[in-house]
């Protein structure tokens, strides 16, 4: 028998192209897979599972026939094309923000709530934000281990973050700096070199560090701090949980990182977490300073777990723990997690 139908929204963007990847490197669950994208991509031809497959544009017919539709697009797309795509009986797994916080659609990190998959009142399950999926998978065995009271997080965040248009930004202001020794040593020689196109951040990326992601909300915090808190709180099941975030762009092209101090309610000891964290699923410890070993964007790029490492516990409360987490965000953060959601599915269709 064939398996399910599968449609990949959003398939020419940063998330759709590692997900198309993932489609022809993972374990082959799905019959007939379509690619589709906006009007732009129409005709273009992509490979997955070492079949050319032709981009369609969005429109209601598409989803005709179609059991799984992964949505890698932006918020106002999901929003409007992913009750469409259930209203002709696709299950929806979606990338974007539009649906996270909805009460009605389960955040799903199928190392931490699986059986929630199955609880979809409008057909929808929610792929969470990808700094928080970096964080959560190293996060959740120490909960379970002693019991999570309080986040309080600095991220160091990629450029692909901001989708294909972030990467491309930084690879051209490298370009435009490059053998410039004299650059950084200065007020504003780093912005009048790169001059005013910005792309997708309101400053220089290169040689560089933003202290902004996201937009402006209530009180000064940034739409990416208020995801950390909020879907951590979901996921966790833990809506009471203390979350305090600060989120930075750095100059990295894949890979979040996330300093975190974490408080729990007894106390932990450093060799007893990192036997959480070896035994968790998901992640891998890499955690030996002396033999410069941390986890880092440049060896976690490509790789599907979150890399944990620096792991210690606080000096000052025997209660807390901190450590640096590492994870792909376009993998782990955004299309793995999406594939590995999918799977599940593809498993109850063929019940
Ligand atoms: N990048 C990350 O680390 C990350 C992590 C987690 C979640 N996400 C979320 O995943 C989604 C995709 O992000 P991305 O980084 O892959 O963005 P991206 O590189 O900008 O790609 C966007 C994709 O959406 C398609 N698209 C845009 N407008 C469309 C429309 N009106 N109709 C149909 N298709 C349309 C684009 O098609 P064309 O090529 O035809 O324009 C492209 O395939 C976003 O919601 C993002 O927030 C991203």
């Amino acid at each position: 028998m064939a398996g399910p139908t599968l449609a990949v929204v959003g398939a020419t963007g940063a998330v759709g192209t590692v997900m198309c990847e993932l489609l022809s490197s993972r374990r082959n669950v799905w019959g007939e897979i379509r690619m589709v994208a906006s009007a732009r991509s129409a005709g273009k031809k992509i490979m997955c599972r070492g079949e050319e497959l032709t981009v369609q544009a969005l429109a209601p017919e598409v989803f005709d026939g179609v059991d799984v539709a992964m949505f890698d697009v932006p918020d106002e797309v999901s929003a409007e094309w992913a009750p469409v795509a259930t209203a002709r009986g696709a299950v929806v797994v979606d990338n974007s923000g539009a649906f996270r916080m909805d009460r009605d659609v389960p955040l799903v990190v199928p190392e931490i709530n699986p059986e929630q998959v199955r609880n979809r009142p409008k057909g929808i399950i929610a792929n969470a934000n990808c700094t928080t999926l970096a964080m959560i998978v190293a996060v959740a065995p120490l909960h379970r281990e002693y019991g999570l009271r309080e986040l309080v997080l600095a991220s160091y965040q990629a450029v692909s973050g901001a989708g294909q248009v972030g990467v491309d930004t930084l690879h051209d202001q490298l370009a435009k700096i490059a053998g410039d020794r004299v650059l950084g040593s200065r007020p504003g020689n780093v912005r009048q070199a790169v001059g005013d196109d910005l792309g997708p951040f309101p400053a220089p990326l290169a040689l560089n560090v933003v202290p902004w992601a996201g937009s402006l909300k209530d009180a000064g915090w940034s739409s990416e701090e208020l995801k950390l808190r909020n879907e951590s709180r979901k996921i966790l099941g833990l809506p009471d949980l203390k979350v305090s975030a600060t989120c930075v762009r750095v100059p990295v092209v894949t890979g979040h990182s996330v300093a975190v101090h974490a408080v729990f309610g007894t106390e932990v000891d450093a060799e007893g977490a990192r036997e959480a964290v070896r035994n968790a699923p998901g992640v891998i410890l890499v955690d030996d300073p002396a033999a410069g070993e941390f986890p880092m964007p440049i060896d976690a790029v490509g790789t599907d777990p979150s890399w944990v490492g620096r792991l210690r516990r606080s000096m000052d409360d025997p209660r807390a723990l901190d450590l640096f987490v590492t994870g792909d965000n376009l993998r782990k953060g955004a299309a793995l997690n999406t594939a590995q959601i999918a799977e599940l599915l593809a498993v109850e269709l063929a019940r």
